[in-house]
């Protein structure tokens, strides 16, 4: 299938390692939650730079990581990681079946990736054609509410510009009630859904976290726009996450945490 080009890869991996080393330090038990089998064959969705799929990869028999960033799918092998591979979680179910990995996996595994998928129908189909029957699915994502603060202020700052700010989100947080009657209606039986909140205190800064995460929001801007608006975005943002005790950054993220099986 078509990859997305290096052209219009804008993910950065040192970015990502430097600003945000946290996306796959905190949520740890994920993996522990995850369970992996020696016997097992895993897909992980938006693996990122790898440092969970390298984890997993050890503790089963095989796990395909997969990423729409080459960027990252190239640092994720740089780290070792054994089989990596540049897909878009959005056509999973078309890749799947052009690999010949339609009911193959016992499990999927998707940490802090599924909310820059636009069409969650698309993706559930996605896991559903790649798994077992009885396979299961462990996931984390944003969900409803998480770095509200930020996504207001970027279409806040957008609107004022003649944008439609809300439009250009790349994001979709889905409340625990939507992502359980679509999973549902794929055929999920859900073991747990859980949203919850997870104040994440940044490495660095807010202008880092933007920097690394905030570019396809603004991807269509110039340089100048691109500018004005992150500053002030960190301006509209500073009251609510900025701590003038000890200069640290705090986003409220929200996390919606599944587990579930095909039936
Ligand atoms: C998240 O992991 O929740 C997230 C990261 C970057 C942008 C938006 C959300």
């Amino acid at each position: 299938m078509e990859s997305p080009s290096a052209q219009t890869d804008s993910w950065s991996p040192s970015n990502y390692s430097y600003h945000a080393r946290f996306v796959s330090t905190i949520p740890q038990d994920l993996v522990s939650l995850l369970s992996p089998k020696s016997h097992e064959r895993i897909l992980d969705i938006g693996c990122g730079d790898g440092v969970l799929t390298f984890q997993i990869q050890q503790m089963c028999k095989e796990c395909i990581g997969i990423d729409k960033s080459s960027r990252m799918v190239e640092a994720a092998r740089a780290a070792g990681c054994k089989d990596v591979r540049v897909v878009d979680g959005g056509r999973l179910k078309e890749w799947a079946i052009s690999e010949g990995f339609e009911g193959t996996f016992d499990a999927v595994f998707s940490n802090a990736a599924l909310h820059w998928i636009k069409n969650q129908e698309a993706v559930v189909e996605g896991i559903r054609t790649c798994l077992k029957l009885g396979g299961r699915l462990v996931l984390e994502m944003g969900g409803k509410g998480n770095v509200q603060v930020i996504e207001k202020s970027m279409a806040s700052a957008l609107d004022k510009r003649g944008y439609n700010g809300a439009s250009l989100s790349p994001w979709v947080f889905p409340s625990q009630e939507t992502y359980s009657s679509l999973l549902t209606n794929a055929s999920f039986q859900i073991s747990s859904i859980n949203l919850f909140p997870r104040p994440t205190k940044l490495p660095t800064d807010l202008r880092g976290w933007i920097d690394t995460f905030g570019h396809l929001y603004i991807q269509n801007l110039d340089d100048k726009e691109k500018e004005d608006v992150i500053n002030e975005v960190i301006e509209m943002c500073k009251p609510e996450v900025y701590n003038e005790k000890d200069g640290s950054w705090t986003i409220m993220y929200v996390r919606l945490r599944v587990i579930a099986y095909l039936v």
